[in-house]
């Protein structure tokens, strides 16, 4: 990875790209969906602060470990005046996406059990494949049709 002199405050996005490892397609995503921002030359080029770079890194860390993109951006919005993560901050914020993570692994796990019994069966019944229907999140309180009615009142 290239390194950026300490006297360069602004990046272009070539730049942030090839430092920060991420392809310029994924930091133009991030900018969309709100977790970078850059300001725009006169000749409407993006310029990114230098530290969008350690921001850049928190992101791919957290997706890294499967962690949304929309729990990623919640998370940097209680950043007070949206600054950038700090290496305490990343603490806190994995250890709060720890319990989530847990659960998130017994539920493959369980379903990785579970797919040898799919194997060959191919149903994918709503009320009895645990592939379509792992926790069987309708079974509690509705069956067949009157998921539609259900469905439509939200
Ligand atoms: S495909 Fe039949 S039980 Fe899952």
């Amino acid at each position: 990875m290239p390194q950026i002199p300490e006297k360069v405050h602004e990046l272009t996005v070539g730049q942030l790209s090839a430092r920060s490892g991420a392809a310029v397609s994924a930091l133009h995503f991030y900018e969309t969906k709100g977790l970078i921002s850059s300001r725009r030359t006169s000749g409407n080029q993006r310029r990114y602060s230098r530290d969008t770079l350690r921001r850049v890194a928190f992101i791919r860390a957290a997706q890294r470990v499967g962690i949304p993109l929309a729990t990623i951006r919640e998370a940097l919005a209680e950043l007070p005046e949206e600054r950038t993560p700090t290496r305490d901050d990343w603490a806190h914020l994995s250890e709060a996406w720890r319990s989530e993570l847990d659960e998130r692994i017994k539920q493959l796990n369980r379903l990785r059990d579970h797919l040898t019994d799919c194997i060959g069966c191919g149903c994918l019944s709503l009320d009895s494949c645990v592939l379509s229907n792992p926790d069987d999140v309708f079974g509690d309180h509705l069956t067949g049709s009157r998921l539609l009615p259900e469905k439509g009142r939200r």
